[in-house]
């Protein structure tokens, strides 16, 4: 499959807009609100919750970025985006946008009665399923996986219907201090 990369701010904040009207599964029968309310609501709540974390709030922006470039594969969705931005956002986006979905099958076998979408739940299955014992031993070793859990229960609560959450606008600023590497957490 093409490899697509976002190399500029403008770029991304392209793929962004992009993602009004565009959603997680292509015939609309997955998640109730669009990729750009998504995207403005798992941000949002990560700037509620880790107000100094720039870089997690980016990555909880442009986490499902992969349903939009390569429509139909949620189980290569994670990767797909952290791909697209891993040049301009740098490694540890790049890797907190991969791990939203081993984050997912982790807190799918360690809190196996939490509440998931009802999309979430049906993609699972072509995720992986719940991680096995080894791997959740493996995924709590990765430095990131605090903060990937983080990123995913925001992305789980970000799915309001009609929840406004902001402009897109609004992190055109944060994302340029981002990708200029300027230190932001
Ligand atoms: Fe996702
Ligand atoms: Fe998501």
């Amino acid at each position: 499959m093409e490899r697509v990369e976002l190399c500029t701010v403008e770029e991304l904040m392209a793929a962004l807009y992009a993602c009004r009207g565009a959603w997680d599964t292509p015939d609309r029968s997955g998640d109730p609100v669009d990729l750009h309310d998504h995207a403005l609501q798992t941000a949002a709540l990560l700037r509620r919750s880790r107000p100094s974390d720039k870089e997690l709030q980016v990555a909880g922006l442009v986490h499902d970025l992969g349903h939009l470039l390569s429509p139909g594969d949620d189980a290569g969705h994670a990767d797909r985006a952290a791909e697209a931005v891993r040049g301009l956002l740098g490694e540890r986006v790049a890797r907190l946008v991969r791990l939203h979905v081993p984050a997912k099958r982790y807190l799918a076998a360690v809190e196996p009665g939490r509440g998931l979408s009802a999309q979430s739940s049906l993609t699972l299955g072509a995720q992986g399923g719940p991680m096995t014992a080894r791997e959740v031993a493996s995924f709590e070793a990765d430095p990131l996986a605090e903060d990937a859990v983080t990123l995913r229960q925001a992305d789980d609560a970000g799915k309001v219907v009609g929840l406004d959450a902001g402009s897109m606008e609004d992190w055109r600023a944060v994302v340029e201090l981002v990708a200029q590497g300027v230190p932001v957490r």
